[in-house]
């Protein structure tokens, strides 16, 4: 069976890790430290900040801008439902706009129209290791005097015109082990406002500024100093793990057919968390199959889009359409893209689907 996504574990990482055992300083310590350092450059601003995961890195992003009760924020609904429900946590209202038919994205020309006085926030996800629309964002950002929440949980090292994702306003990060990098379980926030990484770090730490005085209501949204080790080794890997990501995906868009490839708008470096193709006709389910027959994993990036969860639906009573949204959950399917793929695995992709599509 090739998997649909592999996590990449080398002796660094469990030298590193027995080194942690070792000192006895297992909770949030040196290598988080370390780790929030390397990170910080690797996304080129000046400051990130360690978390349990990724949604607790959004949440307290959002938090600690002081999103909440009465606010909205703008997202997309087809992502991971984290997104949405970090903004649910904090009592604010997350606002769906219909995403790009070919990049999946949140659609810039579209998110003006949601924008009213209760508007706090955007938070473009950059899905499958592609950047959103940027430019386009960023100038909306200006124009309305918003605040810039990049979920960039799906693109460690993706840039928009030479940037790295997550530098434009707070960014924020997931290293779970299917991700392009791991530290078993954890996330960063990243950015350039000293204060705002220092209050970040506060809600980290249960709102804690003296010890065991507390100000405000934080939360234990720490990482480890195991998971912070991990996590340090495999940053260290990341470009090249991307790269091999770029090599696959570069494969599989030259020799597939009869399905839509992924999109790379002009001055984008896709990562490639997943390799999406849109399969049409009403095929997907039965190309899903006769990938599993084949010994071939693959995965739907999402079947359900958020406002279409039975929570959103029932509990919150959301009742909007978003065609390209429902199209694409419909249509979509992920195959491996991950570094661990060999030439062999990747021409028995491309067998089975151009097999299966030319039938
Ligand atoms: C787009 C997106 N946002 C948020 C998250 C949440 O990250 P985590 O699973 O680390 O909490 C994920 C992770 O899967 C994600 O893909």
């Amino acid at each position: 069976m090739i998997p649909i996504a592999k996590p990449m574990m080398g002796e660094e990482e469990k030298r590193a890790v027995l080194e942690v055992l070792d000192s006895g300083m297992l909770a949030q310590g040196p290598r988080v430290e370390k780790f929030e350092q390397a990170f910080a450059e690797m996304c080129g601003v000046r400051f990130a900040v360690a978390t349990s995961s990724g949604t607790t890195a959004l949440h307290t992003s959002l938090m600690t801008h002081g999103i909440g009760e009465s606010d909205e924020v703008i997202t997309s609904s087809f992502t991971f439902i984290a997104s949405a429900n970090s903004i649910l946590y904090t009592g604010a209202k997350p606002v769906f706009v219909d995403i790009d038919a070919r990049t999946y994205n949140i659609d810039p020309a579209k998110i003006e129209a949601a924008i009213n006085n209760k508007t706090k926030a955007i938070m473009p996800v950059h899905l499958f290791g592609l950047s959103c629309d940027m430019g386009a964002i960023m100038d909306l950002v200006k124009k309305h005097n918003l605040i810039l929440i990049e979920d960039a949980c799906q693109s460690h090292g993706a840039t928009y015109k030479g940037k790295k994702v997550g530098s434009f306003g707070t960014g924020t990060f997931s290293l779970y082990p299917t991700k392009n990098m791991t530290s078993a379980e954890g996330g960063m926030i990243t950015t350039d406002d000293e204060k705002f990484a220092g209050e970040c770090r506060i809600i980290r730490q249960h709102g804690m500024r003296q010890r065991y005085y507390h100000d405000d209501l934080g939360f234990n949204f720490r990482m480890s100093d195991v998971h912070a080790a991990i996590g340090h080794e495999q940053l260290k890997k990341l470009p090249r793990f991307n790269e091999a990501r770029q090599r696959n995906a570069a494969f599989l868009s030259k020799h597939l057919e009869g399905v839509v490839v992924p999109t790379v708008p002009k001055g984008c470096e896709h990562v490639y968390h997943q390799y999406t193709v849109r399969v049409p006709g009403g095929k997907r389910d039965a190309l899903i199959e006769h990938l599993k027959n084949n010994g071939i994993g693959c995965g739907v990036y999402y079947p359900v889009p958020v406002h279409k969860q039975n929570y959103y639906l029932k509990e919150l009573g959301y009742k909007q359409t978003l065609p390209e949204t429902e199209r694409a959950s419909a249509e979509v399917l992920s195959l491996p893209v991950h570094p661990g793929l060999s030439p062999a695995d990747l021409e028995s992709i491309v067998g089975a689907v151009n097999e299966f599509m030319a039938a």
